[in-house]
């Protein structure tokens, strides 16, 4: 393996599956520069804990971690290149974590703006510790393999800074241990949900999976959301802010035909359930190369964990050097012998 290539370091919260938003957002990226980054991607279970640390909730996070480490070799991540990790199996991470809630302050941690609508979406009463930490251990997950370039979706974007302003803080207080690492947004790094509204989520209901089946995206995809003014298929129709071209934009191949319903759409030449039809047949072909690979690989459960396991271990090695490097510059005190 080459150990001179830059380092990427990003993952996601094992929650539920992975939709379409995820792929434009962010996996994407991870896919088109797999081949020139060492990449680790991390099944980020701790983070869960922080607005979910009921026992019911645990329960769940072990069918979640396989689901998403499906998601994505299904996308085509390739397990002999890149690192597929768990995060709590990384004992550095606690480790890092704490030396770096040192290095950053309460006040600035509330001013990142996600936080507070975690803490909402969870019901949360009072902002929990380690909610307010959420962009401290990532921090820690991003620096553990020492990553320049950390692909994510928008909603990551205030996390990151913050992992950037760490790095920079620990570097100058005691030498130069972290690269400063780069964000990477996705061509599209929120995709608008299939009912119109801004985001794709599963918590919103509006969201097609990557693991949904074609029936399952042919029924979304007619109930999509299009432009509410045009109750007849010969009213000229909007295009710019429908989510049903955002979709073809994002994953029909055939421009043409795209620019062609486009075209027609907004001279109230076709109706919408052409547009869609049209577009259900596009997501499916984005699909079915997926949908094989989710098979094959689901076939050998085995195989899954052992990749899981190797990814860990990779993981491990480099976040124990880096801990290394971190007591080193710190000069805390070791017990002589241990
Ligand atoms: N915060 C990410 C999410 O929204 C998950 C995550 C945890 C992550 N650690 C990370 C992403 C490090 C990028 C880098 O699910």
């Amino acid at each position: 393996m080459d150990t001179h290539r830059k380092r990427i370091l990003t993952g996601d919260r094992p929650t539920g599956p992975m939709h379409l938003g995820h792929y434009v957002g962010t996996l994407a990226n991870r896919l088109r520069l797999q081949d020139s980054y060492e990449c680790f991607f991390i099944v980020a279970d701790l983070h869960t804990l922080t607005t979910r640390p009921d026992k019911d909730a645990i329960a769940q996070i072990g069918d979640n971690v396989r689901e998403m480490v499906l998601d994505y070799l299904a996308i085509g991540i390739d397990p002999e290149r890149s690192a597929i990790f768990l995060q709590s199996a990384v004992p550095e991470t606690y480790e890092l974590n704490l030396i770096f809630e040192m290095l950053v302050s309460v006040p600035r941690l509330e001013r990142v703006p996600s936080l507070k609508e975690m803490a909402q979406a969870a019901r949360l009463t009072a902002m929990p510790f380690g909610l307010l930490g959420y962009p401290v251990l990532q921090a820690a997950d991003i620096l553990l393999p020492r990553a320049t370039l950390v692909p994510v979706g928008k909603d990551n974007e205030a996390h990151v800074e913050v992992t950037r302003e760490i790095a920079r803080r620990f570097n100058t207080l005691y030498g130069e241990v972290f690269p400063i690492p780069e964000l990477l947004l996705g061509e599209i790094p929120t995709l608008v949900g299939t009912d119109g509204r801004a985001k794709m989520s599963k918590s919103l209901d509006n969201a097609i999976f990557l693991s949904d089946d074609a029936g399952a995206v042919e029924a979304r995809v007619r109930g999509m959301y299009t432009d509410p003014q045009r109750v007849r298929a010969d009213i000229p129709g909007k295009v710019e802010g429908n989510p049903v071209f955002a979709y073809h934009d994002a994953f029909n191949p055939d421009r043409d035909e795209v620019e062609d319903l486009k075209d027609r759409y907004r001279r109230g030449k076709v109706g919408d359930v052409e547009v869609k039809s049209s577009l259900a047949r596009a997501l499916n072909g984005f699909l079915d190369p997926i949908r094989r690979r989710r098979m094959e690989y689901a076939r050998q459960p085995q195989r899954v964990e052992a990749i899981l396991r190797s990814g860990t271990e990779r993981a491990r090695h480099e976040a124990a050097s880096t801990m290394d490097a971190v007591r080193h510059a710190m000069g805390l005190y070791r017990v002589p012998g241990l």
